[in-house]
């Protein structure tokens, strides 16, 4: 078995997976959306203190599988380095005790892999659409070393513009899900234009649209419950109408059979529904992770550490790189 740790940003996970069959024996989270909601975005140093609380905690339930484990892995990048640092130091702490080899593993890499928690085998070439809080990427995966980067974000990311939208209509953190739940009671009041509609470069923008959304704000009087649910039903058809956007081109070029899209922000139904349709036209088999699998997660860390002990990827040194993207 592999025990796995993740702690790359204001999630604490610690999962046990099976090396044979790929199957979870053990998994938990404790989330800090609570304690970092007055805030409107995460806090890093508070972070990584409620890290520090919560991932022994959670290793303390662990105890019975150590006489199983194989190797420790460990998400080292990319995400905020005081909280890497929490989960990198665990595993170690965790390797010299128990006399056991680390992997570390790319945070983005184990998003991939959240598709496959429970099966044994992965699926490659695959496209995918990773839509994080820190990241928005269109991906060619041929293996787990060869994943080529086909479009990227030019500023923030399509998690993070759905945190700021949030943060602006006041409806607290993290904003993905709550402007989802307030988009589904909404109806067509505001227009925005799609970013980037009309051109053929191949990159993602939410800059532009964030501030349509301040402006349409800050000129709107009263802006009581249904208006937010206006505005939040516009953005999110616009921010998901710029990766359909974006998609098409690329299929031009790129012939998938298989497409996934993953990431904390692949929970959003409206952008499964509008992809799905896509697949459908395209003719691609669509796959996505279990809900409760989208968002950060030690499972997808150590499904992902499966492969990585195949391939012998055992650290010598471990660091932590904050910033490393595909
Ligand atoms: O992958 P993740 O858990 O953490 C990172 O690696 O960043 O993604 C978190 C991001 C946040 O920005 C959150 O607002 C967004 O995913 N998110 C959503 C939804 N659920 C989470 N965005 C849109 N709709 C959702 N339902
Ligand atoms: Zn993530």
């Amino acid at each position: 078995m592999i025990l796995s740790i993740e702690s790359s940003c204001d999630d604490s996970s610690i999962a046990i997976t099976q090396i044979k069959d790929a199957s979870l024996v053990f998994h938990k989270k404790i989330s800090q959306d609570l304690e970092h909601s007055d805030f409107g975005g995460v806090v890093p140093e508070l972070a990584a203190r409620l890290h520090a609380i919560a991932l022994p905690k959670i290793l303390e339930e662990c105890k019975p599988y150590f006489k199983n484990l194989k190797a420790i892995a460990v998400t080292n990048e990319p995400g905020l380095s005081v909280s890497l640092v929490e989960g990198v130091s665990m595993a170690k702490a965790l390797g010299i005790a128990l006399g056991l080899p680390i992997l570390p593993i790319h945070h983005l890499r184990g998003h991939i892999y959240s598709l496959f928690i429970n099966r044994p085998n992965s699926i490659m070439p695959l496209g995918v659409l990773l839509v994080s809080g820190g990241h928005t990427q269109l991906l060619s995966v041929k293996s787990y070393d060869d994943i080529e980067v086909l479009v990227t974000t030019l500023d923030d990311s399509f998690g993070e513009s759905f945190d700021k939208v949030a943060k602006m209509l006041d409806l607290g953190y993290p904003g993905g899900p709550i402007v989802e739940e307030f988009a589904a009671k909404g109806a067509k009041r505001f227009s925005f234009t799609v970013p980037m509609r009309g051109s053929k470069k191949l990159a993602f923008s939410y800059s532009g649209l964030k501030n349509q959304v301040r402006l349409a704000i800050s000129e709107s009087a009263n802006l009581d419950e249904q208006k937010k649910a206006d505005v939040c039903y516009a953005f999110q058809k616009c921010a998901v109408a710029h990766l359909i956007d974006k998609l098409k081109i690329v299929l031009k070029e790129h012939a998938f059979e298989d497409f996934a899209v993953v990431g904390g922000a692949s929970a959003n139904l409206y952008l499964r529904k509008e992809i799905e349709g896509l697949c459908y036209r395209e003719h691609m088999r669509l796959h996505v992770a279990d809900l409760h699998f989208c968002s950060d997660n030690a499972a997808m860390i150590g499904r992902c550490a499966i492969d990585a002990y195949h391939l012998g990827r055992f650290a010598k040194e471990i660091s932590v790189n904050p910033k490393k993207s595909f």
